[in-house]
């Protein structure tokens, strides 16, 4: 196997941040990515697993091995008249798989068309966008601990689910490394259309019964029209988390900003619309030397060009500390900082 010494990130992460892994190794099976976390040299050094590089912001230089995570396939473990189920490897891209299980018309995850990163990073923040989160169609998925190179099955209960959260983030943090993940597709697919942009789309264009097809393109159009391209400008989508508030929280707020745009998830708790702060706040499409916050959607961090993950972070800090000035309401980072 080849492990590159003192090799450069920037094309390893959507953020286009310029520091570089003291070893990086491309791993594309079980039995190598055992070799690498065996081996003497390894087995003791900090170890991170990389899939698109599209959720980690790099402040520094990274002083481990950077696993990149190359495992492929794609296999119908089971079908009958109503759905499919899918095996697919995590180092798959995710937006080709989307584009997989649309063009075969198989429902369940066309509104997490053009997501960037990968199948296998996926689930560790229960990647979601208009109404639909990968926890819905996951049946469950194999993953190897790094300390014992044991393969383990973790189904939907297990790995804990919750917004833009699993197991993965938390108490398994940096320990497995996803192998594999399974779906389960819908062959007589129920479209989710409850965002309300995806209708106005479908209505423009004069779509009365939408396809998979049909919901997963202008999910496209919709993206392509709010969200910075990632091979143009670095970013690594939202960059914070919706923040919940009960109700007392929410009238507080609503009495001081009537039009604050928030979404009920049950009778006491709402999610407010973090970009909707940070536009209130002032800080829609500032620009600090090359990066900034982007000027179509304020959740969203970006490099223009050589910037310092660490001046992102720091701006970052800047926002949440506005944030919880203003609102009274700390933002959570949705991105891993590393
Ligand atoms: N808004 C503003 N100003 C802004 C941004 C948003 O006023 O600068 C308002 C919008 O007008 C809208 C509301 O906030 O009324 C929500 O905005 P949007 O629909 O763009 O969604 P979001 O809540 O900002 C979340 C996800 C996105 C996902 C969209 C659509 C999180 C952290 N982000 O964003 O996910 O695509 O909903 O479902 O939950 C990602 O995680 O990387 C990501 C892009």
């Amino acid at each position: 196997m080849n492990v590159l010494e003192n090799h450069p990130l920037d094309k390893l992460n959507t953020f286009g941040i310029n520091v570089r892994s003291k070893y990086l190794v491309e791993v594309s099976s079980i039995d190598e990515i055992l070799e690498i976390i065996e081996s003497e040299k390894f087995k003791n050094l900090k170890k991170l697993v990389l899939g698109g590089g599209s959720n980690v912001l790099f402040t520094k230089d990274y002083n481990g091995l950077i696993i990149l995570n190359k495992i492929k396939g794609k296999e119908v473990t089971y079908q009958d008249t109503d759905c499919v189920k899918l095996l697919i490897g995590a180092g798959e891209n995710w937006h080709e798989l989307v584009m997989y299980t649309v063009e075969n018309g198989w429902g369940g995850i066309e509104n997490l068309s053009l997501i960037p990163g990968n199948t296998g990073t996926a689930p560790m923040q229960n990647i979601g966008a208009y109404g639909v989160e990968i926890k819905d169609t996951f049946i469950e998925l194999e993953a190897l601990e790094i300390s014992t190179g044991k393969i383990e099955k973790f189904n939907k209960e297990k790995c804990k689910f919750g917004y833009r959260e699993s197991i993965f983030k938390n108490e398994k943090k940096n320990k497995y490394i996803i192998l594999n993940i399974t779906l389960k597709l819908n062959k007589n697919p129920k479209i989710n259309v409850s965002y309300g942009e995806i209708k106005n789309d479908l209505r423009n264009n004069n779509i009365k019964s939408p396809t998979v097809k049909d919901v997963s393109e202008a999910i496209i159009s919709i993206r392509k029209r709010k969200l910075p391209d990632p091979k143009k400008i670095g970013n690594s989508g939202s960059f914070f988390k919706n923040p919940v508030v009960d109700l007392n929280k929410l009238k507080n707020l609503q009495e001081k900003y009537p039009n604050i745009v928030n979404y009920q998830i049950n009778k006491n708790e709402f999610k407010i619309a973090a970009g909707w702060m940070i536009e209130k706040a002032g800080w829609k499409g500032k620009t600090i030397n090359n990066y900034g916050v982007h000027k179509n959607q304020s959740l969203v961090l970006v490099n223009y060009g050589n910037a310092k993950g660490i001046e992102i972070y720091n701006l970052s800090e800047k926002i949440i500390i506005d944030i919880k000035e203003k609102f009274g309401i700390l933002l959570v980072r949705e991105v891993n900082i590393i």
